[in-house]
């Protein structure tokens, strides 16, 4: 909110303070999700900046994310990216975990390309899957926990932003066209990514229930950020690594846990970030 420091003039600051360092102008900015942060890595010609040497940035607090802000290129295109993304559990207000992305758009940002970790929902679903995400349900904007509230500033956009096209649709269909040209067409899915605030996973009940509501997967963050996106104009891919499947009843066994999701994500990882990567050196640019 601009009374408590996430406004305008604090995202400009810290956009004026990155560009003095960098070279790197991006047109693509890029979130990693959980064990996700390999793609950073893959950046030419790197300026990386820990998350605590950057003015006003939040702090990650999560094991498996860097926290790091590295510019660079993939294929001679400009990109930035956020190895490790802030969380509603960390305790941050939503305004501030979502404070990254409106500094991308300062920084000349156009397209936003987020990945995460995510329980499965969908029974189709296997562990390993990639979805490529096409609407969400923001549960904890049910309750009024909405990046955009407070005061809006118009030079982001506008105050009551369209989300029914969140989800840029050239981008999807790029997404599953690469996708099937890598050879991931047996795994790689489309659905409804629902978003909670963590960081307890689903009960049996919970997870029923978001089934039912039409949620195909389950994880702790990328709304936030997309709505923040799509209010200041910026296109949006976002993508999830189903790295186990919610637990969903009652005779099960199984058990949800940080270690799991940790462990899909390094198997899976470098094909998720070679499908981003890739889909950055075809993108057509504005
Ligand atoms: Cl099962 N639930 C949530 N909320 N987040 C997750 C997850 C499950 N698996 C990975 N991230």
């Amino acid at each position: 909110m601009a009374d408590k420091g996430y406004g305008y003039e604090e995202c400009e600051a810290t956009a004026d303070w990155l560009l003095a360092r960098t070279g790197v102008r991006p047109a693509v900015g890029i979130v990693c999700g959980s064990g996700l942060g390999g793609l950073a890595d893959m950046l030419k010609d790197q300026v990386a900046f820990n998350y605590e040497d950057i003015p006003n940035f939040p702090q990650s607090t999560v094991h498996g994310h860097a926290g790091r802000l590295v510019f660079g290129t993939l294929k001679g295109r400009s990109c930035v990216c956020m190895q490790g993304r802030f969380h509603l559990y960390e305790g941050y207000p939503v305004q501030k975990i979502t404070l990254p992305i409106r500094i991308f758009k300062l920084l000349g940002v156009d397209t936003v390309m987020l990945t995460n970790a995510a329980g499965g929902l969908n029974r189709d679903f296997k562990v390993g899957d990639i979805m490529v995400i096409k609407d969400h349900l923001n549960l904890p904007g049910f309750a009024g926990v909405n990046p955009l509230s407070g005061p809006n500033d118009e030079r982001f956009g506008a105050r009551f932003p369209c989300m029914s096209d969140a989800y840029d649709g050239a981008l999807r269909q790029m997404a599953m066209h690469v996708g099937r040209e890598l050879g991931y067409g047996d795994f790689l899915k489309e659905g409804v990514y629902c978003v909670l605030g963590g960081p307890s996973f689903e009960t049996i009940a919970e997870s029923r229930m978001l089934h039912k509501l039409g949620a195909d997967a389950v994880g702790m963050s990328t709304a936030h950020e997309v709505i923040v996106a799509r209010h200041c104009g910026m296109r949006v891919l976002a993508l999830s690594l189903i790295t186990n499947q919610a637990v969903m009843d009652y005779d099960s066994e199984a058990k949800a846990n940080h270690e799991e999701v940790l462990e899909t994500g390094t198997r899976r990882a470098a094909q998720l970030e070679r499908l981003v990567s890739t889909m950055v050196t075809k993108m057509e640019l504005n």
